[in-house]
């Protein structure tokens, strides 16, 4: 392995030395040395010139930085609902097993590492796993049993079979955005034609909103950026996806990466940018080579870099960042703090990123999707788009849809279609309950299958899991309340705290502990965490509880051990053994319940 020095001098001399490049340092060390050792936090401390503390601080705070050494074979499980319904626990413990390893702790002759990481995307072919950051999907026993030989073979994973790294599309369903191919570069040639303020006109028209979840107009967001007056204006593309059961941006990254350059390149037309990032969650690191690919064609096609087609003054390139294993990096503001090179601490909005962004100046963030949309706008109007959907839900939207169902996989729908209508088409039959948006969204009961999805009714980022009538819905949202803990990045206390007090209740529910008390206290930490959380995450992280209890008390009275308002704890048997010690036991010695 090349020594320290001369691999970070490289990185330096290759990709920059300013404070904004830690993130990516670190990373790359990471995967090279398999943790980051503690020189090269002092010649990083050195040469980006951030203090050492600092730089431990970042490598703590994202989950796929490890400053002690990982195994040869770094192995992560993804731990959505959808993977543990498939069988992801006994597949672990299996391969733990067979490995002779802790989870989470490195076997000693440093060989393997293997624990859970939060949802990976792959729902729609779960069980999956990482291996050294690059997906393995559709787990089985054989499949596990045929890694432990190439473990203990010591077969590198580039030499290992390629049918164990296929990642399908998966596309069940395609509309008017999926059916529609963009030629390279038209909605650029559109932009020249017609010029950045008819494309605008054409965005308002078309109703387009954000597909990223909050639904913000994407015509409103592009114009509020031109006008912020700035030396720099950016656009991000945010393909953090980290919502647990979303999968979309990695069908449209993987089979549709140019539309979304395209989309990018033409904000940044519009907006006055020179340069877009494409914020690139960590667990999609397999996507990375193509994306690469994609943006050097793009080059050699000069619809990137300097002078794009030919017109004097449009200059704007795009550049790739890798997330690091944190969902709350999805969020706007955290995601600029990561680009940044910091950590994903979500900022004090207002200033929003339209005027005060990356670096401070105007930047748009917009998700994958919306993107992608933007630019078949551009070619083909707004009254194209505004033609499906509803009035204040144009267009088609994604869905990722996983869980208890014949047919998982990316569904392209006009927004308005009913509930029952996707779980008639994905072959969900006896259905409990489907969890819109995410952890972070809706639980639907029956009786509301008849709702649409659109933002005048049950709004969606694109995430749609399918739970039947045999499972116990207590184990999603208590996988959803250890995910939130997980992924609090405990900047406010109501997060940080009201999370962690959420899951020891919920988990407390599941062991047959807790009383009326504890959903009365559920409740109340959940409302809080509503109106005082910092950002959506904390906002959003009782959803699941707060909906599960209204929409399935059963769910929750069935465990209790008390239905009265009394604590679970019996204080009295507990002061047993202090009244043999003492030798008392006279009448007033015990305390009695209910009286
Ligand atoms: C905790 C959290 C995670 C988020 N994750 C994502 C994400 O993975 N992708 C995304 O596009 N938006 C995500 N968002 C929403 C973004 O903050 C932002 O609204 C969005 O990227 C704007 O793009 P749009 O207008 O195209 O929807 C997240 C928000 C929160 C609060
Ligand atoms: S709500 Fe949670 S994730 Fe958001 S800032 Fe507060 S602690 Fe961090």
């Amino acid at each position: 392995m090349q020594d320290l020095d001369s691999f970070l001098h490289g990185l330096l001399a290759e990709s920059g030395d300013t404070p904004d490049r830690l993130l990516q340092h670190l990373i790359a060390v990471q995967k090279q040395y398999s943790h980051i050792p503690y020189d090269a936090i002092q010649v990083l401390s050195e040469r980006l010139g951030i203090p050492p503390v600092q730089i431990y601080s970042v490598i703590e705070y994202y989950a796929f930085l490890h400053r002690n050494p990982r195994g040869k074979y770094d192995i992560r499980f993804s731990d959505n609902i959808t993977d543990r319904m498939l069988g992801n626990r006994l597949l672990m413990q299996g391969m733990c097993k067979k490995l002779a390893v802790e989870p989470g702790i490195p076997r000693d002759d440093g060989k393997v590492t293997i624990e859970m990481t939060s949802c990976t995307g792959l729902c729609d072919q779960g069980p999956a796993l990482l291996v050294n950051g690059i997906a393995v999907s559709k787990l089985t026993e054989m499949r596990i049993h045929k890694m432990v030989g190439l473990i203990e073979a010591g077969v590198p994973v580039g030499k290992w079979p390629g049918k164990f790294f296929i990642v399908e599309d998966n596309i069940q369903r395609r509309d008017m955005l999926l059916n529609k191919r963009l030629i390279k570069g038209s909605a650029l040639e559109s932009l020249l034609v017609k010029g950045a303020d008819a494309i605008l006109n054409d965005l308002d028209e078309s109703g387009l909103r954000g597909r990223g979840g909050a639904g913000f107009k994407a015509g409103t967001k592009w114009r509020l950026c031109r006008d912020a007056a700035a030396d720099e204006h950016y656009v991000v593309c945010n393909a953090d996806e980290g919502e647990p059961g979303t999968f979309k941006d990695r069908v449209l990254l993987n089979s549709y990466a140019d539309s979304v350059f395209e989309g990018m390149t033409l904000c940044g037309g519009i907006v006055g940018a020179r340069k877009g990032f494409l914020y690139l969650r960590g667990e999609y690191l397999y996507l990375l080579k193509t994306l690469e690919n994609t943006l050097q064609e793009r080059r050699d096609a000069n619809l990137l870099g300097n002078n794009i087609l030919g017109q004097e003054g449009f200059d704007f390139d795009i550049e790739i960042h890798l997330g690091a294993g944190a969902y709350v990096c999805g969020e706007e503001s955290a995601l600029i703090e990561s680009l940044e090179g910091k950590r994903g601490i979500p900022r004090k909005r207002p200033p929003f990123p339209v005027t005060s962004g990356y670096m401070q100046k105007p930047t748009v963030v917009n998700n994958v999707e919306t993107l992608l949309a933007a630019a078949r706008i551009a070619v083909y109007g707004g009254d194209w788009f505004r033609s499906a959907g509803t009035p204040e839900s144009t267009g088609t939207k994604l869905f990722s849809i996983s869980g208890d169902c014949e047919r998982p996989g990316v569904y392209e729908y006009p927004f308005g279609v009913t509930i029952r209508q996707v779980l008639e088409d994905c072959g969900a039959l006896d259905t409990q309950a489907v969890q819109l948006s995410g952890a972070a969204g809706f639980t639907i009961p029956p009786q509301e299958f008849y709702r649409q999805i659109a933002f005048e009714d049950v709004p969606s980022g694109g995430s749609l899991m399918v739970f039947n009538r045999q499972r116990d819905l207590l184990k999603m949202v208590l996988n959803f309340t250890r995910f939130f803990c997980h992924e609090s990045c405990g900047f406010c206390t109501p997060c940080r705290i009201g999370g962690r007090l959420m899951n020891d209740l919920v988990e407390k529910v599941m062991v047959g502990y807790a009383t009326s008390y504890d959903i009365h206290e559920l409740k109340k930490i959940g409302r809080v965490l509503q109106k005082s959380a910092h950002c959506g995450l904390g906002t959003t992280a009782p959803n699941a509880v707060l909906d599960t209890l209204q929409k399935f008390p059963g769910t929750y009275s069935r465990r209790l051990v008390n239905k009265s308002y009394e604590p679970a704890f019996n204080l009295d048997k507990a002061l047993e053994v202090s009244r043999q010690l003492t030798g008392r036991d006279d009448e007033e010695a015990h305390l009695r319940l209910g009286n």
